[in-house]
């Protein structure tokens, strides 16, 4: 079984899903890829009215209806891509920004091609407050490619990182897939993720053509604890060393 915490499967509230027959093609898609539980990760930036708590809430609900009503076997958590700003503490606090599920683990996003430094200072001001920050695909920003000792900073810190199961298939072009790769060898990758954005095309989602590529690079332990056991813990809230 494998654990996604980053879809974007909610119908019609970002860039994912266009409408609840998109949603449900993907809950499919994830049933017949062995995915048991998807978070729904819409982009959020704090402060914005795109995908506000309500509006997530009760399109999960929704969507979790309509799953069961067409007897698909997948259970959708809550949950947000947060662009990081120096607010998002506050934002948290107000509950505009939201964790994974009941979790203290928070889905956050860098820009792709800077990293400023205001981003060491909001992690670090999150972990302060004990809420654990997951940073998104870091493989796909241009600075990170170029200087995988960023990374190494945050993980020290105790951030996790996350990857995308298409980096390591080459959806996102060469830079991205070395930088995974190097990432995947000198272990900095926590978890990997589909952040699926659609029912057809290369964006669906998949977590077992990643499992297949990680077991091959890394071995079938590697691959079971980043597809499946870590993510499985991050949803229940469990602590990852
Ligand atoms: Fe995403």
């Amino acid at each position: 079984m494998f654990y996604d915490i980053h879809c974007h499967i909610l119908p019609g509230i970002d860039d994912g899903a266009r409408d609840m027959d998109e949603s449900i093609q993907m809950a499919l898609l994830a049933e017949q890829d062995n995915i048991e539980i998807a978070v729904a990760t819409p982009h959020h930036i704090p402060r914005s009215n795109l995908s506000g708590k309500r509006e997530i809430e009760d399109l999960v609900t929704k969507i979790n209806r309509t799953i069961t009503k067409n007897k698909i076997q997948l259970t959708v958590v809550s949950g947000q891509e947060n662009k990081i700003t120096d607010d998002l503490l506050d934002s948290i606090k107000k509950e505009d920004s939201l964790l994974i599920g009941s979790s203290n683990y928070i889905l956050v996003e860098a820009p792709f091609i800077d990293f400023p430094d205001y981003i060491h200072e909001t992690l670090s001001d999150l972990l302060d407050q004990n809420i654990r920050p997951i940073l998104a695909h870091p493989e796909r920003n241009s600075l990170i490619q170029q200087d995988l000792r960023l990374l190494e900073k945050l993980k020290d810190k105790g951030i996790l990182i996350q990857s995308n199961t298409g980096s390591f298939i080459g959806h996102y072009g060469n830079k991205s897939v070395t930088a995974v790769k190097t990432m995947l060898k000198e272990n900095m990758v926590d978890v990997v993720a589909s952040d699926a954005h659609t029912s057809t095309g290369i964006r669906v989602p998949n977590m077992s053509k990643g499992f297949k590529i990680i077991q091959k690079l890394a071995g079938e332990n590697k691959a079971f604890q980043l597809t499946s056991e870590n993510p499985h813990n991050i949803i229940l809230g469990n602590s990852i060393p």
